[in-house]
Formats: C-alpha cells, structure tokens, sequence
C-alpha cells in the first residue's frame, strides 16, 4: 500500500475498501447489537478491535480506524446524534455560531479517542499492512453543520459562512490527522464526499484553497505521510488545481474512467468498483469483475504503480461476505 502511495508498487495492487468494517459483516452486527454505533467509535478497544477484523476475516491490505467524520463538529460544540444516521439538532445558521465553538485544543482534548484507536490499530496490526487515520473535508462537514443531516441539501448552496467555517474547522483537522500520524497512522486519508456538490465557484474560489492549505500544513506537521483525497464529482481541472496544491492522490468514484485516469496519472490512484456489484453472488460478481477488469490487465504496468484497488464509494449494508472476500482475492491475485 504504501510503494503504491509513493508510485513504487511492482506487484499486485494493494487492496482496501471504505466501510469495510460495517452491517454487512456478520462480526460487525454481533457487536453492534452489545453496543450503540457511538461506542464502537468511542471506546478504543473496540474501534480497533472493528478495524482488525475487517483485516483478519477478508484479508484487506489496510485497516482503517474505525470512526466518524462527524465528531470532529461534536467535538466544536455542535450537538450530534448518530442512531447510526447522522442529525445535528442545531444546525450552523450564523457567525455567531462559529465564534462560540470550542477553541482548537479543547476540540482535539475532545478528539483523543481516535488518536487511542490508532495506536492501537498499529500496535495489534500485522507489520506488512497499513494502518490508515482519517478526517472528513471542509465541503462535507460543512453540508452537514448547515443542512443538520445528509437528505437536508442535495447540493450546497452557495453560503457566506462556507469561508468562516473553513477557517474555524480547518486547524482542527489538521491537528487531528497530524496527531494520527503521530500515533501510528501510517497513511491518512481524508474524505470530502460532497465537495462535487459545491458549486463551480465556491469550490474553484473557497474550497480549492481551503485543501491547498490543509495539504501545506500537513506537509509540515506529517512530514513523508501519504494523504488521499476521496471526493465524489470533482473534475480533471479540480484535480489538477489540487495537484499544484500538494495533492498527490485521489479517490475515484465509480463513474469515473479508471483505465484513463491511471495512463494519465502523477500520482497515485484510487479505485473504483461499483460497490453494488459486492452485492452479486460470487459467480456472477466474477464475470462482472472480469469485464470491468480487462481493460486494467491490458495498461503496461508502470501505470499501475501507483494503483490502489477500491470501490467507488463504501460497501453497502446488503453486500455478501462471500463476494467480498473474492473481490479482495481477485484483485490481489492480478498480475502487475
Ligand atoms: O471506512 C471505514 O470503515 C471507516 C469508518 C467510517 C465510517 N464513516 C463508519 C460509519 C468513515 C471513514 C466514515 C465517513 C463518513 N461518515 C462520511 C464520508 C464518507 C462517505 O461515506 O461518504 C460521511 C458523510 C459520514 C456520515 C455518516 N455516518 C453517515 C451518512 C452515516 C449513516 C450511514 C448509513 O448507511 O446509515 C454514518 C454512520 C456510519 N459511519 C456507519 C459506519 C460503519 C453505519 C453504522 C451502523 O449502521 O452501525
């Protein structure tokens, strides 16, 4: 995982999935019905246990803190429940909102739990798997502080508070991901879904800049940490703005054309199968895999260095065990 973060990889590609702890996994659902999603997230032992056995039951090649984007507007004060869907009871409606939000080192005092989850991800994970540290981008915080849940805006309305906001949360994620690395995170990623849903100006005009500085400070405050960036809906020109900014890798979304982005690629790539298909019984999920595969196998291999095999998005609730720990297969067992 890591020679794929820094285009070196020769072998197979390296393989994760997001949500690959989660209601399809019959472990997750037995634990989940001991405890509420909050404390799986919030007591340390079981965040790490959570991420562990994604690793040791479908043989991923990362494990991922088991968390949420959303604590991090929790733990600014905003009051959140997660029953597991996610409401903000007190949505963001003016400045005055963000100016009575804890300061930065009571949000990150707040934050320690995730810190608590990644050491002890790293110290129980096998040495030859990555353990990622995450955090979610400005755009999607954002839609959820100001729309209160994720149905409330079905793309984000242009917003004087978008820029404020940016400057209030963003130190807060910065300290979080470098305070990560520093436990044992050994890549970080961070997850702005909904930055496709800003619109054209806002997101050339506030959010590029807002990503360039969060990527610079890292630089400083991670030092050789690899970061990648997921967002649904960004554009080649978005993507070569970031690019300039520091960014040196990307998530793709299943819509977009893998094949060509990893022929064009700098950096490294990550991606993008449907995440429905892992819903397929396994013969048929294989014939699907195999056509969408086909034209990956046929790109020499030194496009592939950089090459993180993924779905577009997470897998779902209704996904088979069976399916998944295929996919898992089928991808590690490819050529170079
Ligand atoms: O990928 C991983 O396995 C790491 C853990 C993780 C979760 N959420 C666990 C989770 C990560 C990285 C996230 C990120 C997240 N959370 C995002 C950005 C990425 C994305 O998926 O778009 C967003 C927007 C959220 C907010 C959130 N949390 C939503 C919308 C939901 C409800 C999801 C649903 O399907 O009902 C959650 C709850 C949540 N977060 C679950 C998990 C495994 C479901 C918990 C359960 O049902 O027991």
């Amino acid at each position: 995982m890591l020679q794929a973060m820094h285009r070196g990889n020769s072998q197979s590609p390296p393989v994760w999935f997001p949500r690959q702890a989660g209601r399809y996994q019959a472990s997750y659902r037995a634990l989940r019905a001991q405890h509420p999603f909050e404390a799986l997230c919030k007591k340390p032992e079981l965040a790490a246990r959570l991420a562990l056995n994604a690793v040791d039951e479908f043989g991923f090649d990362a494990a991922i803190i088991f968390s949420d984007i959303l604590f991090v507007l929790e733990a600014l004060g905003m009051p959140l429940e997660m029953d597991p869907s996610p409401r903000l009871p007190k949505p963001l409606r003016k400045i005055e909102d963000l100016e009575s939000m804890r300061p930065l080192e009571k949000a990150l005092e707040y934050l320690h739990f995730q810190e608590a989850a990644v050491a002890l991800l790293r110290r129980n994970l096998a040495s030859d798997r990555t353990a990622f540290g995450f955090c979610g981008g400005p755009a999607t915080l954002f839609r959820y502080a100001s729309g209160g849940n994720h149905t409330g805006y079905s793309e984000i309305p242009s917003h004087d508070l978008f820029a404020p906001f940016c400057r209030k949360v963003l130190p807060v994620l910065t300290s979080l991901l470098a305070r990560q690395a520093a436990a044992g995170a050994d890549a970080l990623i961070v997850f702005d879904t909904s930055a496709g849903l800003l619109p054209e100006e806002e997101r050339a005009h506030k959010w590029i800049p807002a990503m360039t500085e969060l990527r610079g400070a890292l630089a400083h405050q991670a030092p050789g940490v690899p970061v990648l960036l997921y967002g649904r809906g960004l554009n080649a020109h978005d993507r070569q703005s970031l690019s300039r900014g520091g960014w040196g890798g990307f998530g793709l979304d299943e819509t977009e054309n893998l094949p060509e982005t990893l022929a064009k690629a700098q950096g490294f790539t990550q991606g993008n199968l449907p995440p429905l298909w892992l819903t397929l019984p396994p013969d048929k999920f294989r014939g699907q895999f195999e056509s969408w595969v086909a034209p990956i196998r046929s790109l020499p291999a030194e496009y592939k260095k950089g090459w993180i095999a993924s779905l577009g998005h997470g897998v779902t609730p209704q996904a088979l065990e069976p399916t998944v720990r295929l996919a898992v297969e089928l991808f590690q067992n490819l050529t170079p």
